[in-house]
């Protein structure tokens, strides 16, 4: 062997050595990108899909009930809209998808394992797919059989489980994964890699009577995080986080177990990271929302829910040197009822079904609230029902302020703001005071100042 083959062994080694020494617990090797450099890059994200499968309910009352106490999500058709999402995406062809936790209803077996196999239908069709947990999936008490009229315990799955059902949804191939919780870092393309934050509480669940709906990241996971972001850093990439609680609050009112617990300090990690878009789920809203912080904002951007009016996903497209453009699309079920056919009349006029049941959801629910609050007349009651109901259908589907203003005029609104402070009043208020009026789209710029890397550097803002 001549002197310089061995040198080039030796310092093969060397190299070999120094990757691993940096990567650590990284596991994977971090350069097998399947998404080069300076492409753009198309992601959807669906957020709580909550799929129930037909398996576990028949037609009798106690599904009905289920159904028709719920807060407007169609869990009756929960399948068809994701096999119509589906459908969007062959057609549409999005680099990576992700689905930002409450997968399942209620974390019934049977759901995770007709959804992981919705998942492989579109893997195949040649889109990333990578998965979250969030407060419904994972050993959740509430999992039943709504058979006739009876609810029946049915089983769960452990986070082992979930882990091993959803391998091929981002576990098998993370080049890191966190030890205290179901996060991990997957490196899908050279610029751009995806933080899946695990921000559900389920340890507990096995001995509670409901999920725990609170979310937190430990302090050890926010280690981890700085370690992906340090990793991230050196190799040039810009991290996007999924998570499926909120990192900031998307509400005044209502953001008590939807915010993270730890925010303030998970803010500051985050930031730190490098990491300025967390999209998120959970609130159900469509809302975008940021922080800034020494210069810097984060944009946390939570997607309403996939089978709740308007149906919804979020498309974020990374224009190479530009930024990154996100907006909301409607699931195409047109499309999907005429393909397949269908006789249903609920599916042939889906949107119209949708806005009306989550209307009525709506209604229903802030009718139960005035009866405990107390003090309305029947009539004062329903007409404020009917203007919280309406403000709803825009209020989940990301609109705000003067997109609002066509409910001054109702009996409805008059009579709430003439009432004494109340939730439903401060709540309807905060519609009208709101960071932006529409929050289906926004432009966020690469941070050039803060991302001077060869990747980007050398292309105009
Ligand atoms: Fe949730």
């Amino acid at each position: 062997m001549n002197i310089n083959r061995m040198f080039l062994i030796l310092l093969s080694l060397v190299l070999v050595v120094g990757i691993i020494g940096c990567v650590k617990n990284f596991t994977h090797d971090i350069l097998s990108y399947k998404i080069k450099s300076n492409r753009e890059i198309d992601l959807f994200i669906a957020a709580d899909p909550h799929h129930l499968s037909k398996e576990t309910y028949d037609d009798g009352p106690a599904f009905d009930t289920f159904l028709n106490t719920g807060d407007g999500k169609l869990l009756n058709y929960s399948g068809e809209i994701l096999d119509a999402f589906t459908m969007d995406i062959q057609n549409r062809k999005p680099d990576i998808v992700v689905f930002a936790g409450d997968l399942t209803c209620n974390g019934e077996r049977e759901s995770h394992l007709e959804l992981a196999e919705k998942l492989r239908t579109i893997k195949r069709s040649g889109t990333h797919v990578f998965v979250i947990p969030g407060n419904h999936d994972i050993e959740n008490p509430w999992a039943r059989n709504y058979i006739g009229d009876e609810l029946i315990r049915i089983d769960s799955i452990t986070s082992d489980e979930f882990v091993d059902i959803y391998s091929q949804f981002g576990y098998k191939d993370a080049i890191s994964r966190d030890s205290d919780s179901l996060s991990y870092l997957a490196t899908p393309s050279e610029d751009i890699w995806l933080l899946m934050l695990d921000s559900a509480k389920y340890d507990r669940n096995k001995v509670r009577d409901g999920p725990e709906m609170g979310g937190v990241l430990s302090g050890k996971t926010l280690n981890w995080i700085e370690q992906c972001g340090e990793l991230a850093r050196e190799n040039n990439a810009k991290l996007v986080a999924i998570m499926h609680h909120s990192l900031l609050d998307h509400s005044p009112i209502v953001n008590e177990n939807y915010t993270i617990e730890n925010n303030d300090e998970a803010i500051e990690v985050l930031q730190n990271s490098g990491i300025e878009i967390i999209l998120t789920g959970h609130v159900h809203l469509q809302d975008i929302k940021s922080h800034d912080a020494g210069g810097n904002t984060i944009y946390d951007i939570a997607t309403s829910c996939l089978i709740a009016h308007p149906n919804q996903y979020g498309t974020l497209r990374f224009v190479p040197g530009k930024g990154f453009y996100y907006q909301t699309n409607r699931v195409n079920m047109d499309n999907w009822a005429r393909e397949n056919d269908t006789s249903d009349s609920n599916l042939k006029d889906f949107h119209e079904y949708s806005r009306t049941f989550f209307q009525k959801r709506s209604y229903d629910r802030y009718y139960d609230s005035l009866l405990e609050i107390g003090g309305y007349t029947d009539m004062e009651m329903q007409a404020i029902s009917e203007t919280i109901a309406i403000l709803n259908l825009g209020y989940f589907g990301g609109f705000r302020n003067d997109a609002l203003h066509h409910i001054f005029n109702t009996d409805g609104f008059k009579l709430l703001i003439e009432s004494s402070p109340n939730f439903i009043r401060d709540y309807a208020l905060s519609m009208f005071n709101d960071e932006k009026t529409d929050n289906n789209k926004i432009f966020i710029p690469i941070n050039l100042n803060r991302d001077s890397t060869e990747t980007h550097s050398g292309f105009a803002n």
